[in-house]
């Protein structure tokens, strides 16, 4: 497929891109900063311009592409990561206003130059529990994708936003949309940091014990392009277990008391569900936690 993909240049996004471009995809990276990267060809442009994303959505990707004399090639999906990725970067009306109006830009012009597959970054802060002020619980577990959304900070707020964007737009045009609420990316060094979540396992409960591999999501991100005809639909996305060396239901009962856990949890399930992209997606991990530290030393 040809794959236009913001915010390629980040942490989450340079190693989707990379996956993609393993799997055979050609890949034009929209970002504010290059990524340098083998085979992976780059626009800047800013995600808050609409003209902008018109522009980069009908253009080459390359030189390459002057060759067969045919003009400019047609986008089959569009990847949109770009964004403000949490609170306290910018102020907090900088992040609402780039995340939304971004997402609205990016949305609008892949819809109405008829691009027919789009998948965007959405949140797990969007079931309140990361950036609330204090503590606040799930009000059950694992948190699925039919959890109410209901954040308190700007950040939380405009991934909502932008998911209720998202759904206008597939009404309207009937394609295929599709919403990661991506959990906590972990990246391929940073298993190092894991220790430190087992001796402090607290650190991680208001990620709701989650993660993901940055390279198990270019596979959900690969999955998403390639299965069809689900209209508009929101994903959670993690890796299967949790971040913490502890059984499901201990993590459960020692964090969050008396919030009701379904009765089928697995033993070390994740607490933050991604059943719905493994029965849907065909979503397979490949990077457990495991494979990198020794569960039994920990
Ligand atoms: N990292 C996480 O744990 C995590 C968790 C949940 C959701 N997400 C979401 O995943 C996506 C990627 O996150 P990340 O961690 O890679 O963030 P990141 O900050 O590392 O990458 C975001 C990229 O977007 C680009 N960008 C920002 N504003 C832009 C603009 N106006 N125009 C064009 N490009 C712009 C940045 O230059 C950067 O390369 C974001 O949508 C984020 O909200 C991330």
């Amino acid at each position: 497929m040809r794959i236009l993909f913001t915010g390629g240049s980040g942490k989450a996004g340079r190693h989707a891109c990379r996956y993609l471009r393993d799997q055979g995809h050609r890949v034009v990276n929209v970002d504010l900063k290059p990524l340098d990267e083998p085979g992976i060809d780059n626009l800047i442009a800013d995600i808050t311009d609409s003209g902008s994303m018109f522009n980069v959505m009908t253009s080459y990707a390359n030189f390459d592409e002057l060759e067969p004399g045919t003009g400019v090639p047609v986008f089959d999906a569009v990847v949109h990561f770009a964004a403000v990725p949490r609170i306290l970067i910018n102020p907090d009306h900088e992040t609402f206003r780039v995340n939304t109006i971004g997402t609205y830009n990016v949305i609008e012009a892949a819809v109405k130059l008829g691009i027919r597959k789009i998948v965007f970054a959405s949140s797990e802060t969007t079931y309140g529990v990361c950036f609330f002020d204090g503590e606040t619980s799930p009000d059950y577990l694992p948190v699925d994708e039919e959890h109410d959304t209901n954040p308190v900070d700007s950040y939380g707020l405009s991934k909502v936003l932008n998911e209720k964007t998202a759904r206008a737009f597939q009404r309207r045009s009937g394609i295929d949309i599709y919403g990661l609420r991506i959990g906590n990316v972990i990246e391929p060094h940073e298993y190092e940091r894991f220790p430190g979540f087992f001796a402090d396992p607290g650190c991680r409960r208001r990620n709701i014990f989650c993660y993901i591999d940055a390279r198990d999501l270019g596979q959900i991100v690969d999955r998403c392009l390639q299965t069809d005809g689900l209209g508009f639909q929101i994903f959670n996305a993690s890796n299967d277990t949790n971040s913490v060396n502890l059984p499901a239901r201990e993590i459960a009962e020692r964090f969050f008391p008396g919030v009701p856990v379904a009765d089928d949890l697995g033993k070390n399930e994740a607490l933050y569900s991604n059943r719905k992209i493994k029965e849907m997606l065909g979503f397979e991990e490949e990077h457990d936690w495991r494979r990198y530290l020794d569960a039994e030393r920990m």
